[in-house]
Parts: structure tokens; sequence; C-alpha cells
């Protein structure tokens, strides 16, 4: 969703924000906008489209040492160049973007128009503009922090104003910002990846804080606006991993990405002599590990249905009861926080607003919460009591694919070792490491079938309906298949447990409407080979997941057999194919991969 980036330095600063947008584009936005801060005072551009056409159609001389950029994701009124970021003051002295949204903006905006403010967008942010210039606060800190004062909502923001040209400040609440140290210049952004290319030391912003940027430096405030500490620090992460390199998106980059991937989030965590995993993030002792009496997993999309995966792993290893549960419904049934359950929030971003504030309504509650979270530092992981960093690195693609298959190596890490301090043995303990350890080489020779599987995908391409069933293990992993097919295809794709379809789906299956079936070799594989006769008595065309050598009793159908594992392991082998389906049945229709419509890398508003 919307991004923010800005520069203060002695470089121009346009070319500088223009690059951080572009880099900015896969969170999803339909306007983008630039603020300089330059000899004459403040100067906007701004225009509903693409970064590109913003560049087009930037004026000729439009310079400027410090500036502010953003992507906008329409929430109040349509994309249009009114509407996008930066929004100013009456007189233009004032320009702000803003990230979240701001909920009491309806009154405020009623509250300013009688005071005889001509407001001209219908964003809730234009009121942050009038707020800051109508402050009499002698600083710029001072008059962000009493227009924020006013405000109820969620924001990671940055402002300029001509009064004071050396400098930014930018606050958060509840929407990502940090600030980027360079050499005699500084950045700021919503998101590493705008300025990566040009430093990797950064200080994150805490819920609350406010901070004033200038060339050479930065302080923070609370929001009482007296000074707190923030020490910048460097982050181990390579620049090019921001770039596809010779791939034609980062979905394909990031697919092939995933045995490196796997052994990054294992390594250092196997302990084959106690057979057992270590988890030193979860801050937990023996006595409360073996005090857990339940385990319920919250997550959104595609971070939910791994977290089905990961509770049928929990109950099948440490036998504790375990369940997953949509994140952005969780807390509004009211739930009952229970002390001896193990909440698990599980993310790739860090920031997805509906799994944050299921964390904090645990937390407000007593409960106990780890973070399965690949973005290290982001706002789920730094509210969670502990948890496991997924280490998939940058995962750029709308459509999670890398983050996804270190989220079930998460999940098996957790419940091997919830498992080995209860009833697990030790010799199960070992299997499944002996099982993780052959997994990374598994996925790729999934992977290397990727031109067989691009031909399956091309038919299914031409349908404009699929099912995708499977039964228990094999029923997340169908979810999954059907969420990215829909994602990137955007071809109706409905997934069912293989044992529904006789209740009711099997009236839509036909010639037309073809189904993705998961059939492991597993205590299920007879009765679902019975399903793919009922299928395929209908004429429904066939597309079978199962591992090498399942009978599938001759029914006609297009195989793709994966690799044998252990069978608690299975789930991630099934997976990656149907990756390569909807990314292959989406390059054949012609849809860019990395940008789906509608969607965002990062839901950052409710
Ligand atoms: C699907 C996808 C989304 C995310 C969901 C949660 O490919 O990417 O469904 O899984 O928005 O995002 P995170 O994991 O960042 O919390």
């Amino acid at each position: 969703m919307c991004g923010i980036v800005g520069y203060v330095g002695a470089q121009q600063a346009a070319p500088l924000l223009l690059e951080g947008l572009t880099r900015l584009e896969h969170r999803g936005y339909d306007s983008a906008g630039l603020a300089l801060l330059g000899g004459t005072g403040i100067k906007v551009a701004k225009r509903a489209g693409r970064v590109r056409d913003l560049t087009e159609g930037l004026p000729k001389r439009f310079a400027g040492k410090a500036g502010i950029g953003h992507t906008r994701w329409a929430t109040h009124g349509p994309a249009n160049d009114v509407n996008a970021h930066p929004h100013a003051d009456a007189k233009g002295r004032v320009a702000v973007v803003h990230n979240g949204i701001i909920d009491n903006a309806g009154a405020l905006r009623q509250r300013l128009a009688d005071e005889g403010v001509d407001l001209v967008s219908d964003t809730d942010t234009e009121v942050l503009a009038h707020l800051v210039a109508a402050s009499e606060a002698d600083t710029l800190e001072g008059k962000v922090g009493a227009a924020l004062a006013q405000i109820e909502g969620t924001y990671g923001l940055a402002v300029l104003h001509a009064d004071f040209p050396d400098r930014l400040v930018v606050a958060r609440n509840g929407s990502p910002l940090l600030i980027g140290v360079g050499e005699r210049e500084m950045y700021v952004a919503s998101d590493l990846a705008a300025i990566v290319r040009h430093t990797t030391t950064v200080a994150h912003l805490d819920d609350g804080e406010i901070a004033t940027v200038t060339a050479t430096g930065f302080t923070t405030y609370g929001g009482d606006l007296r000074p707190v500490s923030r020490i910048a620090e460097t982050v181990d992460v390579d620049p090019a991993s921001y770039d596809a390199g010779e791939h034609d998106s980062f979905m394909h980059k990031e697919m092939v990405e995933q045995p490196a991937a796997a052994e990054r989030v294992l390594r250092g965590r196997l302990d084959d002599r106690f057979g057992t995993a270590h988890l030193g993030g979860l801050n937990m002792d023996a006595r409360e590990t073996r005090a857990i009496r339940r385990v319920k997993i919250l997550g959104c999309g595609s971070a939910y249905y791994v977290g089905q995966m990961g509770a049928s792993l929990v109950e099948e290893l440490a036998r504790i009861p375990a369940d997953a549960e949509a994140a952005s419904e969780f807390r509004y049934r009211d739930p009952v926080i229970e002390p001896d359950t193990l909440y698990v929030a599980v993310s790739q971003s860090g920031e997805t607003i509906d799994t944050l504030l299921a964390v904090q309504e645990i937390r407000r509650k007593g409960g106990r919460v780890i973070g399965l979270v690949n973005v290290v530092g982001s706002a789920i992981a730094r509210e969670c009591d502990g948890g496991i960093y997924l280490h998939a690195g940058p995962e750029v693609a709308v459509a999670s694919t890398k983050a996804l298959t270190n989220m079930f190596l998460g999940f098996t890490l957790l419940a091997l070792q919830l498992g080995r301090v209860r009833d697990l043995s030790i010799a199960d303990g070992k299997r499944l490491i002996a099982g993780l350890e052959r997994l990374p080489a598994q996925i790729q020779e999934v992977l290397d079938r990727e031109d067989e599987i691009a031909e399956v995908a091309e038919r299914l391409a031409a349908a404009d309906s699929l099912f995708f069933v499977g039964r228990v293990r094999g029923y997340p992993v169908a979810r999954e298949g059907a969420q990215k097919f829909k994602e990137i295809s955007y071809r109706h794709a409905e997934a069912y447990q293989t044992s529904e379809l006789k209740h009711g789906p099997l009236a839509l299956v036909s010639e037309e409407v073809p189904t993705v079936a998961i059939v492991p070799d597993d205590e299920l594989t007879e009765r679902n080979v019975g399903a793919l006769h009922e299928i395929a008595a209908r004429r429904g065309p066939l597309v079978v997941v199962t591992h090498e050598g399942v009978d599938l009793g001759g029914v006609e159908c297009v195989r793709i057999d994966v690799p044998r594992n252990e069978r608690e392991l299975d789930p991630i082998l099934l997976v990656v194919p149907l990756q390569l389906l909807s990314y292959h049945a989406a390059l054949r229709l012609g849809h860019d991969i990395d940008k789906p419509r509608n969607l965002a890398k990062s839901v950052t508003v409710e």
C-alpha cells in the first residue's frame, strides 16, 4: 500500500525520490507525487497513474535539495491528481505525505471548513497540512506534534515546511517509517526497499515518535516532544536482493530462491543429537513450553493458510490442540484469551494491520504471543513476546512464495521443539530433522520441472473458473493454490475439501471447470482417488499433484509428481508446483505478475 520516501542533503532530491518511488511500486498504488523545497519555497508535482507518468510530466525547473515523495493507494476519495499526495496548506508553505488513516478526518474537515479553510481534496491527509500550518509552535517538530495531537488514527508521515528549509519532520503511529543515514545526506522511507541503494544504516521510529531530519543527522522525540535516544544500525542486507536480475519478475526470482531461503531458516536451528530444534528467540524455557495447553495461529491471506498447515504440524508432532484463524476477524469476535494458550502471529511484512491489531488485542488481555515474521524489526516482530525470524530475504512480489515456504519451515521447527518437550520421541525428532535437511534439494527438484508445469498452466489459463481440492494436510495447500491462482491470473479459483465436493460444488464440475487435486501418498489416497473418479465421470478436466508412484486408478488426468519426504513435510513440496502453475497461467494471460490489480504487498490499513 502507500509508500513514502524523503531526502535532505547536497544532491538534487527529485531523481532520488523518483528512484525511491519506483522501488516502492510493488507495494501497490494508483497515484504518485513529489514536493521539493528549493530557493523559491515548496513546489508540488503529482498525478494519478504510474511513477513513470509523474516523471514524464515533471515541470522543467523542478529543483530542490530537500523533498518528499509518495505513492498513494486510494482510501478517502478516488485516485485522481488532486487526491494524490503530497498535500499542501492554503499558502503552499507546508507539504505532507501520509500513510495510514485519520479516523476523525470528517470532523476535522468540518472544523477547518467552518474556520474558512478551503479544502481542495477529498483526503484525510489534507487536514494535516492545514493543522501544521495553523500551529503557532516555534519548531517544525512542535508544529507537527501539535497537529498530531488533534488526530486519531494511524500514520507514517513526512512533512516539509518552507520556514524550515534545512529539514524534514517525520512521525509514526501504526505505519512504518525509517530514517536512512548517508554521508552528509539523510533519507526517510516507509520501506527499506526505497533507499537501500543509498544506505543500509537505518533507524526505525517507534509508534508515537516524531523525528527531525537534517542533512547531518536526526533527533527523535516521544509524543511529549522530549528527545528520546535512537541509534541507527546497519542492517545486513544485500541491495541486489531488491533487483529482479535475470528474472522477468520478482515472483519468479523469489520462487527460484526457495531452496536457499529454506536453508537459511533452518541454519543453526536443528539439533540432531537430541532430535529437536533450537529457537532461542521464543524466550521460553522448557517449563513454560510444557505448560502450553493450546496453540492459536493468526495471519492473513497466505499467511493464514500456512498457519493452518502449522496448526496441523503442532497437533501431529506435539499433540497440542492447535488451530489457525484469520487475524482480520479475530478481534471483532471479542475472543477469550487463555493464559496457557500460545498465540502465534505469522506475517511476511510484519506490518499487516489486521495481524498487528490481533497481537495488540491478545497482549492487552495478558496473552503470550510469538511472531513468525520475515522483516526484522517490523511492527509485529517488535510487538511480540518472542519469535522466529524467517530469513527468507526481501520479498518484493505481491504473491508470497519464499516467505510462505519459510513460514512452513518455521512452524515445523516450532512443532518439533514443542513436541520434544512432550511425547515426540527422539527417533521421530531425528526422522524429521533428516527430512528437513533433504527438503531444499527436493524443492529444487520441483523447480526444475518448471517447463513441464508451464505446459499444464497453459491449459488452466484457458478456464474461467477452477477448483482446488485437498484433504486434511492437503486442504490448506489447495487454499493456498487457489489464492495464488486468483491473485495473479484473475481467474475464479475456489478451494474445497475434496470430501465436501459431493455436498454441493460437484454441481459445477463440467468440461469447462478444471480441478487441481492434491493427492499425497497418505492414509487418504484411496478416498482421494475415489473423488477423482467422481470428477472425471462428470468430464471435469483434472490436474493431480501427487507423489511419485501413487496409483491414481487409471483416472484420466495430467499429473505432476513431487518427491517424497516425511509425511508431515508434504505440504510444502505440494505447494511449489501450484506457485509455478499460477505464475505461468498469469504469464500466459499477459498479466503484470508483480503488481496484480487491486492488491498491495503490505496491507497496512484495515
Ligand atoms: C498472498 C499474499 C497475501 C499475504 C497477506 C499477509 O500471496 O501475499 O495474502 O499473505 O496479505 O501478508 P503478511 O504475510 O505480510 O502479513
